[in-house]
């Protein structure tokens, strides 16, 4: 089957986010209490940490004379601007000007202040209708795996000049394969079977993995390929917009959290779980030792994930400043997958 995308290719690849939804802002070690200034589709947010330890998410920009307040620093639990000093509260109001006099009242600026929640390794936060979040009760996606024993985390983020749509249709057409290389996990994938609903697309591909870590050693084949002996895997892709994740048979987990910050840049995080799950006698062993592996091991993919991602920008960089120079310029698909994830974005975005 052929699927043209050119009737509706200029609306999709500037299409905007449904920001009724949890996205991804921050590792949680990026925020501490020196300010950091994010962008989330065209939103500048400053980030920081009081001094309880807990993170605040409120607009960039000093309502005094309208510049950056992550610029700033973090005295107690306000935000304190760098050019004159004023300092703001987590609620967003203005709580001390250093200057002002006894006849003088605090100005009644208030900033906005967005929902955030630090949930297992990384900043959640909502951008869209407070009402919305409330009546249907939304929690961010989380990574379970994050703080289990069982899982090894290694994760690493992803900076590109393009829309979301060519990251995510990126992840979700597992025939880029061909792209990796030696850093590919999965071979000759065949699409089987395609589910939709509202908020999620999932793709059912049967693939051949090298990858099985039931052995001490097994981890070595990450880094060397003659070690890998292929097997056939299932592996499934899904889109639970705003986010991906995958899994390649019973111990290879991806995702990716995504942070669009315009029309033609995106910025996520891409991280990789491997189960410990068939070590045998695992669950025996002190849950402290379980504990020790699981830190010690920690980022120990991060090289295999930089080296996918590399590669995955320069093809989606690509597509960004070809459809710039060429918007009207038709495209062709084979894989009906990608016409699903299309649809899904077009959806959440309408009526933004
Ligand atoms: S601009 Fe922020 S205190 Fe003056
Ligand atoms: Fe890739």
């Amino acid at each position: 089957m052929t699927v043209s995308v050119k009737s509706s290719v200029v609306a999709l690849r500037t299409a905007p986010i449904n920001p009724d939804h949890w996205y991804v802002v921050a590792q949680s070690a990026e925020v501490t209490t020196k300010p950091l200034g994010v962008t989330l589709w065209y939103q500048a947010i400053a980030l920081f940490r009081d001094g309880q330890g807990q993170v605040h998410a409120l607009e960039d920009r000093c309502p005094h004379r309208q510049v950056k307040l992550s610029e700033g620093q973090v005295v107690g639990n306000h935000l304190e601007c760098a050019y004159h000093g004023w300092q703001f509260d987590s609620q967003g109001h203005c709580a001390k000007i250093p200057y002002l006099t006894d006849k003088q009242k605090l100005p009644q600026c208030s900033l906005r202040v967005y929902p955030v929640q630090e949930l297992d390794g990384f900043i959640w936060l909502y951008p869209g209708d407070l009402a919305v979040l409330e009546r249907q009760k939304m929690q961010p996606m989380g990574l379970p795996e994050w703080s289990h024993l069982n899982y090894i985390a290694s994760f690493t983020k992803i900076d590109c000049q393009g829309h979301f749509s060519f990251l995510i249709e990126n992840l979700m057409d597992m025939y880029h394969g061909h792209l990796h290389d030696n850093y590919q996990a999965w071979a000759t994938a065949a699409l089987q079977n395609l589910t939709i609903q509202d908020n999620r697309v999932d793709a059912y591909y049967t693939a051949q993995s090298y990858y099985r870590i039931d052995k001490i050693w097994s981890i070595s084949q990450l880094f060397f390929p003659a070690l890998r002996r292929l097997h056939p895997e299932p592996l499934t892709v899904s889109y639970c917009y705003p986010h991906w994740r995958s899994q390649l048979g019973e111990d290879f987990r991806i995702c990716c959290l995504f942070c669009p910050v315009s029309e033609t840049q995106t910025r996520a995080y891409l991280v990789h779980f491997t189960s410990l799950e068939a070590f045998p006698k695992l669950h025996q062993l002190p849950i402290a030792f379980r504990q020790f592996l699981k830190d010690k091991l920690f980022n120990s993919a991060r090289k295999l994930l930089e080296g996918l991602v590399e590669q995955d920008v320069v093809m989606i960089e690509q597509e960004q400043q070809a459809y710039l120079h060429h918007p009207e310029q038709r495209s062709y698909e084979v894989n009906p997958t990608l016409g699903k994830v299309q649809a899904l974005i077009r959806s959440q975005a309408q009526g933004f």
